[in-house]
């Protein structure tokens, strides 16, 4: 196979019918790290909203069992991706998600937002740092993808376009991203998990965390109360993935699709997974109501 056979493949494919084949060949085949990347990354982004990290906070999933939610948020996703939406591992999925969120009190608004970093930030990132950026159809089937995951989980008033999500993302961050406590636990135990990756774990912690800094805007850092790393620092992270980028242009692409479960981070499941065993099975609400009369005891 030649270096753009797969973009060749997707400018055959109709993204209105063919989404879920597109996205499988971008995830799975074209960029499988890249889009790890970049979705590893918009966690933060979601945190960084207080709504959000304040509700991932308070149930302490983040905090005790990072990487057990990692690699389950990595897998339930990964099972849509794989099977497809119509399929009964898609199915089982998209019912777990629904389980999950439907315990909590959460906002449309707030479920809109994480579809908009699923959406835009793969297109930001290999624009960025990818050995191509995607195509505009590979972009269109892309959004028609998680418009159909939001359908499925009956998130209301989704953009139709990309741009529509662009802008509801840049806005949504411009008028939520602030500091909250809690959020800032989950964002530093979530950055403590990706030290462990390998091959990160082989560097010394400060230099990943650095690297990792050096990938987030100013408006997340300040959300997080992190420091704004040194300009050259930042220019040297962000110039070595844009020369990774550069030099996997000469590479062939890669024959066999490689999913979550491949990826040497997911670490939870050595002897295999049921999906529908996947995630937490809350029992209520975990933030804690003091009762008026506790209230006057206090
Ligand atoms: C399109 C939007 C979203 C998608 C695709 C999504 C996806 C997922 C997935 C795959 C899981 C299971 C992974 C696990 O076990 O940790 C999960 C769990 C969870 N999600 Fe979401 N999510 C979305 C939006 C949100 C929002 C907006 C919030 C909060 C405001 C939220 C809060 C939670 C919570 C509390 C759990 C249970 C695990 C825990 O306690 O941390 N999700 N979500």
């Amino acid at each position: 196979m030649k270096r753009y056979d797969l973009r060749a493949r997707t400018d055959q494919l109709d993204p209105e019918t063919d989404y879920e084949e597109m996205s499988r060949i971008l995830a799975a085949q074209e960029f499988p790290w890249d889009i790890n990347q970049a979705l590893s990354f918009a966690l933060f982004r979601t945190y960084a909203v207080p709504s959000i990290g304040k509700l991932l906070f308070s149930t302490g999933e983040f905090t005790d069992r990072v990487q057990k939610r990692y690699d389950d948020t990595s897998l339930i996703l990964d099972a849509v991706l794989e099977h497809g939406l119509g399929s009964d591992q898609g199915r089982s999925s998209v019912r777990r998600m629904n389980q999950m969120h439907g315990s909590y009190d959460i906002s449309n608004d707030d479920m809109r937002y994480v579809l908009a970093t699923f959406v835009v930030t793969p297109v930001r990132w290999l624009e960025s740092y990818g050995w191509r950026p995607l195509t505009p159809n590979e972009i269109a089937g892309s959004t028609f993808y998680y418009r159909e995951l939001g359908r499925h989980m009956n998130i209301k008033d989704m953009p139709t376009t990309y741009d529509g999500f662009a802008k509801l993302l840049d806005e949504y961050e411009r008028e939520h991203f602030s500091f909250d406590p809690g959020a800032r636990a989950v964002a530093d135990s979530t950055l403590e998990l990706m030290c462990t990756f390998p091959p990160n774990n082989l560097a010394p912690k400060p230099l990943i965390k650095a690297f990792a800094y050096s990938l987030m805007d100013d408006h997340l850092l300040e959300a997080f109360g992190y420091k704004r790393p040194p300009a050259v620092v930042r220019a040297l992270s962000r110039g070595a993935l844009k020369a990774r980028g550069r030099l996997l242009r000469f590479f062939p692409p890669r024959t066999a699709r490689k999913f979550a479960r491949d990826l040497p981070n997911i670490r939870s499941y050595p002897a295999g997974y049921k999906v529908d065993q996947l995630g937490t099975f809350p029992t209520g609400c975990p933030v804690k109501h003091v009762k008026p009369s506790e209230q006057a005891q206090a």
